[in-house]
């Protein structure tokens, strides 16, 4: 299946039977990486990482992702060594890279910034992160990763850390109440879910996220814990970040309170949210997301750059 739109820039741009086919798809890719299969559906295409911020994962995953299609990629990671640094605009550098590429997956520290790329050129765009804005296929992954353990509907999600700056969570405030997953919210009063996205959500679900009171509780009530970074390149005031950081700590005895079969997701990296004694309980589920990521992102591409079907 095509999607309606030849790019994805934000969650709430999806409908829930796009999103649904993403899913399926990437069960396919699933099926494939495990048997080991090299892919060929998208020889001959090349993808464009032009990442104008740091990156590790999304970089990384969408380049093995477009390999394992049997693509090839071209890029860059920082600004350093590009024309950007001569003053050369945003949509000159997409214009210019359309002549090299089928496909652009990008990063940028500006809001709308992968907007006004998608609008500039006539190939796919991907937003893999535009500022404090959406990274919907951060949040495709997670979904998936969700789905993988538990059944979406009446499943209890709980977002915790910087809701504020973390554009993670405000993909996944769009596509979690699709599958009638549960959301509730806790985090820092200075870094709440922006008043806009609650009021978006709950006009297109007719819910509104609860705010838990404290880590403790959310800990209690979710089936999910997911667990952000406090976004510090975010804060215009250095200050400002000293006075919450370290406030979200997830460590052992925080989880005794914990159902058995809480799972526990960070999109990464962390910073010291997630104590490393976490690593080797049943909970942690956040190294299962960065390999879930590459198979969402091989459904994307190839339903995106016009690949074949699938086998
Ligand atoms: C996230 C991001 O860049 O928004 N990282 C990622 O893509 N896996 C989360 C973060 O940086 O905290």
């Amino acid at each position: 299946m095509k999607l309606r739109s030849k790019d994805l820039i934000s969650a709430a741009d999806l409908e829930k039977r796009e999103v649904k086919a993403i899913l399926e798809e990437a069960e396919h890719m699933l099926g494939t990486v495990r048997k080991g299969r090299q892919l060929k559906m998208l020889k001959g295409k090349i993808l464009a990482t032009l990442f104008f911020e740091p990156s590790t994962r999304t970089r990384l995953s969408f380049e093995s992702a477009m390999t394992r299609l049997g693509g090839s990629v071209i890029g860059f990671s920082g600004t350093e060594g590009t024309s950007v640094r001569k003053g050369e605009t945003l949509q000159d550098t997409v214009r210019n890279v359309e002549n090299y590429a089928d496909g652009i997956a990008m990063r940028h520290p500006l809001e709308g910034s992968a907007r006004l790329a998608a609008q500039s050129v006539k190939i796919p765009v991907i937003n893999g992160g535009d500022g404090a804005n959406q990274h919907p296929t951060q949040a495709l992954l997670d979904l998936f990763t969700i789905k993988q353990e538990k059944d979406l509907r009446n499943t209890r999600v709980a977002l915790c850390g910087d809701l504020k700056y973390g554009r993670t969570v405000h993909s996944l405030m769009y596509l979690l109440p699709m599958f009638g997953t549960e959301i509730s919210i806790v985090s820092p009063e200075v870094l709440g879910m922006p008043e806009h996205i609650m009021d978006e959500v709950e006009g297109r679900y007719g819910t509104r996220p609860e705010k838990q009171a404290s880590l403790k509780e959310a800990v209690k009530w979710a089936d999910v814990l997911y667990v952000t970074r406090i976004q510090r390149e975010r804060f215009p005031d250095p200050n400002e970040y000293e006075r919450v950081a370290g406030s979200y700590v997830v460590d052992s005895r925080l989880l005794s309170g914990a159902k058995k079969d809480m799972v526990i997701l960070h999109p990464l990296p962390r910073v010291d949210e997630i104590k490393p004694e976490v690593d080797s309980t049943p909970y942690a589920k956040y190294f299962d997301q960065t390999f879930y990521g590459v198979v969402v992102r091989m459904a994307l591409l190839n339903m995106l750059m016009g690949g074949g079907r699938h086998g």
